[in-house]
């Protein structure tokens, strides 16, 4: 699959395969990840990779938005981390930038992924530290469901034209 077919046929999956994913495939997905771009090169992030089930299980009791990570056999929670910062306040977007890599990187390896939403809201961030024992400097950024997909969804068109202006508003 080219990139932009990956672009434009990705879609969030919520139902899963119970199959694990094999470490090999989790190395291509943190490393396309990682591959992302980010302010000045700074890579401000770091991955948590949740494969334990009573740990995946617990995270919808403080996240009912995230109630399809229970049953997925993988989530990789991505944390932008204060201390690497060269660029203040970018690490938000560098993250968004490595979560979008992963889901790409997801579709493009047959798998599903959603991006569950984690920042900015304090609570999430909160619970998701004191769950997986995250450093002060660390913060949780947005948290990526992945498995074998148990659903499919269309291509949408989102192409608006109307969203779009050409040297001047
Ligand atoms: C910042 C962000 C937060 C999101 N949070 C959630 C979430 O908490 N739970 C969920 O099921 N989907 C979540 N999504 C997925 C969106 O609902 C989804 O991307 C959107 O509906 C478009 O559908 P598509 O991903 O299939 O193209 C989130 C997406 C983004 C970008």
């Amino acid at each position: 699959m080219d990139a932009l077919e990956a672009i434009q046929s990705r879609r969030s999956i919520r139902r899963y395969l119970e199959e694990p994913i094999g470490e090999p495939l989790i190395e291509k997905l943190l490393a396309a990840a990682m591959q992302a771009p980010s302010a000045r090169n700074q890579q401000p992030w770091h991955f948590v990779v949740i494969d334990d089930r009573a740990t995946l299980q617990k995270i919808p009791e403080f996240m009912p938005n995230a109630a399809l990570v229970a049953g997925a056999p993988l989530a990789i929670l991505v944390c932008g981390d204060l201390s690497l910062e060269k660029s203040e306040g970018y690490w938000v977007v560098d993250c968004a930038a490595a979560t979008e890599n992963l889901l790409l990187a997801a579709h493009a390896l047959g798998l599903g992924a959603c991006w569950c939403g984690v920042y900015p809201r304090p609570t999430r961030m909160a619970e998701l530290r004191k769950l997986l024992g995250l450093p002060e400097d660390v913060l949780a950024h947005s948290l990526v469901a992945i498995g074998r997909p148990a659903e499919q969804h269309g291509v949408e068109n989102r192409y608006r034209a109307d969203r779009v202006r050409r040297n001047h508003w």
